[in-house]
């Protein structure tokens, strides 16, 4: 396959737009939940090349590692910890603009600063988390809210039709 999420567009609407258009055939057809989830990881890796992307999937009341992209990183999160244990705990996306500010943030690496946590929500159960890290400050904000809920919403309709 051609890799095809690599983009000059820079205004981040924008490239979002593209990148759900573009990205959206690639999990018509195909309902296995760690193979559609590390797809997207690469993908949104490609598109907007982030420091960390990966998914962390509801097993047995905690958070497990699922796939990613980027450095190895912690294996279990407790409910209600950290940003990925809150987004969880409260079924509500976490936008956290300074992690040092964000009582209980888990420092899987050192070189994160800013981030964005997504729930994947089915029946009214969240079932996975979308973390996504970068290395500066301030990353994140209300587009990119707006569109990986919109993103996470279409993944969850795939992966969790039962
Ligand atoms: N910072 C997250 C932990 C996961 S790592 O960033 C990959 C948290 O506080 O939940």
């Amino acid at each position: 396959m051609e890799p095809v999420f690599t983009y000059t567009i820079t205004d981040k609407a924008a490239r979002y737009e593209q990148f759900i258009t573009d990205f959206l055939p690639y999990i018509t057809d195909e309902h296995e939940e760690v193979s559609v989830l590390a797809n997207t990881t690469a993908a949104l890796r490609q598109a907007f090349g982030w420091f960390w992307i990966g998914f962390y999937l509801v097993r047995d009341g905690q958070l497990i590692l699922g796939p990613f992209q980027g450095d190895v990183a912690c294996y279990r999160i407790r409910h209600a910890r950290g940003v990925c244990g809150t987004a969880w705990a409260e079924a509500t996306t976490q936008v956290v603009p300074d992690v040092e500010q964000f009582p209980g943030h888990i420092a899987c690496s050192g070189s994160s600063r800013s981030e964005i946590v997504v729930p994947l929500i089915s029946k009214g159960e969240v079932r996975a988390v979308l973390d996504i890290d970068s290395e500066e400050l301030a990353t994140f904000d209300e587009v990119d809210r707006d569109y990986l809920e919109r993103l996470c919403g279409e993944i969850s309709s795939r992966i969790y039709m039962q």
